[in-house]
């Protein structure tokens, strides 16, 4: 059994979790406590306040480069907040990664270097290639070593995104910088012409925690068990940014790159925001809504309107405040992005009604239901721990498949969450899915969560179900809650398509 972050940070033994040694009783201790302090089991359950900063930095837009391309995963620096300061990035002197932009249908060969002090591999979050390039974390490349990624690129148009995952150190890699996007495009999204080049504006939004010197990775028991948050927003890699915009429709393609962080995402305006696709590309028809919940690994495309403002009018992509997040999440509101219309243009554009010929897929059609508990914490009548970030009351172990999966089949996935207070994002590899139905917590699917996705959020008291249509990629993938604390904690099972 590998040793879990958890484990290691007690400088204990795994057995000792097990066999009723001190840290059993430390944890026994810290949940009666919890509990006698109005029934919260995070074990420190705090929230990691938000500092605005003066949103008079220039948004960067991360470089794209083509299928053939070198990551080179580095150990580097970047001004996020006015100074240079070490951290991880895929190319010299500089926090994140490219954005990988392809046509559907085309091969990629990408070369990725790792020049890190420490094993890495590149997960290409979203796309439907094999489980040898699918950056399993089993598959490790050393350091100094290159692995040439290479695939075929089966699936429709969409924004996925890149970064490592390596068993038990996917959550500092990423938290220290490394991650990108992956845009796939294809001919039934340009039929659309919907606004491109400065008018579609790619944007991860990712929380750090920042130091004189560099990105601060040190979870402590209690934020291991509720996920590792920073106190500085940054956006595509700096912190309280603005754009300059003009009164016309813009296209924002949104990554929530955060660990563990949940961003309820509005306009300071109360404007609309047109939701028009999700993880698995565009949905069938636009959907309007004021705010909408976005949890670590989740993508947005959303179409926001500046027409009609006047010049120099100020609007705020923030962060509304919300309760049901579980209390870690805190209930604080914040601003992310400052928009400023700079010039005046009229604009010709109409969203269509339709944006794509999807169909859902008929849930009858599923030939088999396997449900999970996602529970954070299942305590039995004897006080024996049964699971600490478990799904089924397992931790990851790459020597054992949990679920045999036929290919070319469809199945319901049930993630319940219903005894559980902590949100969990359930990511399934190799797949997108359906989200069918949410029954407790908000009871009702939400506007992004139509068409295909590879990540959803299953908030505290929740049980979501999901249709997975598997094609025929045989082989090992992984699943796995995607707050990176839960997933490097053993929160990660793996199925096998055979
Ligand atoms: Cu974005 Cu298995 O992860
Ligand atoms: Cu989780």
């Amino acid at each position: 059994m590998k040793r879990r972050g958890f484990i290691k940070k007690s400088g204990l033994g795994a057995g000792s979790l097990f066999m009723g040694g001190s840290l059993v009783s430390y944890i026994v201790s810290c949940t009666k406590t919890d509990m006698m302090n109005g029934g919260n089991m995070n074990m420190s359950g705090q929230s990691q306040p938000v500092k605005e900063g003066d949103f008079n930095r220039l948004l960067p837009i991360p470089g794209t480069v083509p299928v053939n391309t070198t990551l080179n995963a580095q150990a580097t620096t970047a001004n996020i907040n006015g100074s240079t300061i070490s951290v991880l990035g895929y190319q010299a002197n500089g926090i994140l990664g490219p954005t990988i932009r392809a046509e559907s249908g085309i091969n990629t060969n990408i070369n990725f270097q790792n020049s890190l002090s420490e094993n890495s591999n590149i997960h290409f979050h979203g796309l439907k290639i094999p489980a040898d390039m699918d950056g399993h974390p089993k598959d490790i490349i050393n350091p100094g070593s290159t692995f040439n990624y290479k695939f075929t690129i089966n699936q429709r148009a969409g924004l996925s995104w890149y970064h490592p995952h390596p068993d038990g150190d996917t959550a500092s890699q990423v938290f220290k910088g490394l991650a990108g996007l992956f845009i796939i495009n294809d001919a039934e999204e340009a039929a659309l012409n919907l606004p491109s080049g400065s008018f579609e504006i790619p944007l991860v939004i990712q929380d750090k925690r920042l130091s004189s010197s560099g990105i601060t990775y040190n979870p402590s028991m209690g934020e291991i068990m509720t996920g590792y948050m920073g106190e500085t927003i940054i956006v595509n890699g700096v912190a309280s940014p603005f754009t300059e915009v003009k009164t016309k429709f813009y296209r924002l393609r949104i990554l929530n790159g955060s660990n563990a962080r949940i961003y309820n995402l509005a306009l300071s305006n109360n404007a609309d925001i047109t939701i028009i696709g999700n993880d698995g590309g565009l949905l069938k028809n636009p959907v309007t809504v004021k705010n909408i919940l976005l949890s670590p690994g989740e993508r947005l495309d959303a179409m926001v309107n500046f027409t009609g403002l006047t010049l120099g009018t100020e609007v705020f992509l923030q962060s509304n405040a919300f309760s049901n997040g579980g209390n870690a999440q805190g209930t604080q509101g914040f601003k992310i992005l400052k928009f400023k219309v700079t010039q005046t243009e009229s604009d010709p554009f109409i969203l269509p009604a339709q944006l794509s010929s999807l169909d859902p897929i008929n849930a009858s059609s599923s030939s088999k239901t396997r449900n999970f508990i996602i529970n954070s914490m299942q305590m039995s009548a004897g006080m024996n721990m049964s699971g600490i970030h478990r799904i089924n009351g397992k931790t990851y172990d790459k020597n054992r498949i949990d679920e045999t999966v036929t290919a070319n089949t469809k199945e319901v996935w049930i993630f319940n969450n219903s005894q559980g207070n902590e949100p969990h994002p359930m990511h399934l590899h190799g797949v997108h899915f359906q989200v069918l139905e949410r029954s407790g917590g908000r009871g009702h699917l939400i506007a992004s969560e139509g068409g295909y996705k590879d990540t959803v959020l299953v908030l505290p008291g929740e049980i979501v179900k999901i249709l997975v249509p598997f094609a025929d990629l045989k082989g090992v993938f992984v699943f796995h809650c995607h707050n990176l604390e839960h997933e490097d904690d053993g929160m990660m099972l793996q199925y096998q398509l055979i």
